[in-house]
């Protein structure tokens, strides 16, 4: 909240506080080796954030961390940003993250770790199955039930979940991503009401966006990738930076009577 009575006009207070800023506040991106979880990481510490990389491979992580740090110190100012290996389906790995990462509190929680794969459902395995759901939701479910208290310790706080457009149309590789997805959106639309007033909690889907995910599930068949351009308004592919833009600000002050939300990022392609 940019001010300690929200009723203040923004006429009537000094535009700084309006600015937006993450300066004394900790985030942690799920995911945030490469992607849009890295670029999540670079838009929140240039803003200000001390930023908590986690993800399951340390080295890209480790990497990651540094040339973001290298990347926002070049700006003059800006906060932290440190990797740590993070397996977010395992609850231990988790709480010792939160521990070590955050221990007197959590601002934002960007739950951005997924993974996908083309699968048929008349050829699924259950292990497939199980195997996606608990990395796409039930690794989502466990951060957010381990970050809890920290992000209690603030009195404001913010959860963005990186879901998909999948989850409204399908999509994305198979029933087993688009399952879990449509499984993170309830999740975004319950924990809004349980989790008011302290933490706001919502959802971004994001469609043909240009990262390592999106360029393997199109490795067979380059072709159809640059056919998609054709399917969407604004005539190319997303990128990182366009998701980090919208979580920045679902995560700031400035959308600070925002929740329970569900933002299609998608160039307009999903309901044109
Ligand atoms: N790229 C797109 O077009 C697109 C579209 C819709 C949704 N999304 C979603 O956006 C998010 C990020 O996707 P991306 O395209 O940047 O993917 P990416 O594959 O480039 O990056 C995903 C990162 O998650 C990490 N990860 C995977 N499993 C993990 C685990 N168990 N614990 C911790 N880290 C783990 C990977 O190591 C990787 O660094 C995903 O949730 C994805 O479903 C992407």
């Amino acid at each position: 909240m940019a001010s300690d009575n929200p009723s203040v006009s923004a006429e009537e207070q000094p535009s700084e506080l309006r600015a937006l800023s993450f300066a004394g506040r900790s985030a942690v991106v799920t995911g945030g080796a490469r992607g849009i979880g890295r670029a999540v990481a670079h838009r929140l510490a240039c803003l200000g954030a001390d930023v908590a990389i986690w993800d399951i491979d340390e080295p890209a992580a480790q990497a990651t961390a540094k040339a973001l740090t290298t990347a926002v110190a070049a700006t003059g100012e800006g906060g932290t940003v440190v990797a740590r290996r993070v397996d977010i389906t395992d609850a231990a790995a988790i709480e010792q993250g939160l521990e070590a990462c955050c221990p007197s509190g959590l601002d934002v929680l960007v739950n951005n770790a997924g993974l996908t794969s083309i699968e048929r459902i008349d050829q699924m395995t259950i292990e497939t199955w199980e195997r996606y759901l608990r990395i796409n939701l039930t690794g989502t479910f466990l951060c957010i039930r381990a970050a809890i208290p920290y992000l209690r310790r603030r009195r404001e706080a913010a959860i963005v979940n990186i879901s998909s457009s999948a989850a409204l149309v399908g999509g994305g590789g198979g029933a087993h991503y688009a399952a879990a997805k449509a499984g993170m959106d309830g999740l975004t639309r319950h924990l809004a009401q349980e989790l008011a007033p302290t933490i706001r909690v919502n959802s971004i889907q994001p469609r043909t966006i240009d990262t390592d995910l999106f360029r393997e599930r199109y490795a067979h068949a380059p072709e159809k990738r640059e056919a998609l351009v054709d399917q969407i308004p604004l005539r190319r592919i997303g990128t990182p930076d366009e998701i980090a833009s919208v979580v920045a600000f679902l995560a700031s002050d400035w959308a600070s009577y925002l929740t329970g939300q569900l933002i299609l990022v998608d160039g307009g392609r999903t309901f044109r």
